[in-house]
């Protein structure tokens, strides 16, 4: 594989004419066999690259893809996805994150086209298909005490959410991780963290959306819950710049939240939330309650009245919630 690849590409891009081969080689101090070799694999992930003997290269077209190289022009970060691991097809990035979060700065993404086990809260699976949903994980190493991370969790939600805004699409909260359009699920996040008692060493964020994903794509399963952006809107949605967008918003927040002002998220978690002051299910393994959600506090939890007249919190943990007769 050819380790500048994506250096010519951006050269290529830069560029409006023909580009020799000698003048690349030269600037990579590399051999035009070499170049040659970055130029074909560039040409199989996709890239539309033009070659005429006496001129050199050009860059015709780009396809949909999320490498750092295509998403760049979209970020407006200091230091939230500034180095990026791109994966064609990978198990899950959140495995592969936590396997780097020890050894990399804080901000670091990893982003992969495809899934081929990717995961969901509570041991269920996450469909991932090739090119068309965004599945990436944050590492994020925010120094305080496991107990904020439910606070981060709605950090993200709110980000997606304001992201989607930003594209003209409407969603809403289910607090604390899924993001609903019309209803039905377009947008889970995974938080999973290694700790000691009172220090968080990493956190990794990971976010699953369906984009341009048909429905045929999801299980029978989830089907009556799960839904694409593509689908709800009857067309195709710009998958780099909502990634962008959401990578923005998501630094703007944290910044915030770090300083100790957590007042932004949760406003945005209370006005989306699609739970608030209605009665829902709260299923913990096979304990099934119905409950009045009367809030989100400001320590990220939910406020409800349970069957016993009582108000208390509830945690994110093992619980999942659903509707009375329907998912949501
Ligand atoms: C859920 O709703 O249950 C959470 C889904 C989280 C899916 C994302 S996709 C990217 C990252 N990698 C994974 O294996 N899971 C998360």
């Amino acid at each position: 594989m050819c380790s500048v690849r994506y250096k010519v590409l951006e050269l290529l891009m830069e560029e409006e004419d023909y580009i020799s081969g000698e003048k690349i080689s030269k600037i990579f101090e590399v051999s035009r066999s070499y170049i040659w070799k970055c130029i074909n694999s560039l040409r199989e992930e996709g890239y539309e690259i033009e070659s005429i003997q006496n001129k050199g290269y050009r860059l015709k077209s780009s396809p949909d893809r999320l490498s750092y190289v295509e998403i760049k022009s979209y970020l407006d970060t200091d230091f939230i996805a500034r180095e990026l691991d791109y994966f064609d097809s990978i198990d899950s990035t959140n495995n592969y994150a936590k396997s780097i979060a020890r050894d990399v700065e804080e901000g670091r993404i990893v982003v992969a086209e495809e899934q081929t086990g990717g995961r969901g809260r509570l041991g269920r699976s996450w469909s991932s298909t090739k090119y068309k949903g965004i599945y990436f994980s944050l590492i994020l190493k925010p120094g305080m005490a496991p107990s904020e991370v439910a606070r981060l969790t709605l950090v993200a939600s709110s980000a997606v959410v304001l992201a989607l805004d930003e594209m003209g699409i409407h969603s809403l909260i289910k607090w604390p991780n899924d993001i609903i359009v019309n209803g039905k699920k377009v947008c889970g996040i995974l938080t999973e963290m290694s700790a000691e008692l009172n220090h968080i060493d990493y956190i990794i964020m990971g976010v699953g959306i369906n984009v341009n994903n048909s429905l045929d794509s999801f299980g029978e399963e989830v089907r009556y819950k799960a839904t694409s952006l593509s689908e709800e809107e009857s067309r195709t949605i710009n998958r780099q710049e909502l990634l962008g967008r959401i990578l923005n918003n998501f630094e703007r927040l944290y910044k915030k939240f770090l300083d100790g002002d957590f007042g932004p998220s949760l406003e945005i978690a209370r006005e989306r939330s699609i739970l608030i002051d209605r009665e829902f299910r709260l299923v913990d393994g096979d304990r099934v309650e119905n409950v009045f959600v009367k809030d989100i506090d400001d320590r990220g939890e939910l406020v409800v009245i349970g069957e016993d007249g009582r108000e208390r919190r509830v945690y994110s943990g093992e619980i999942s919630i659903r509707g009375k007769d329907s998912y949501i």
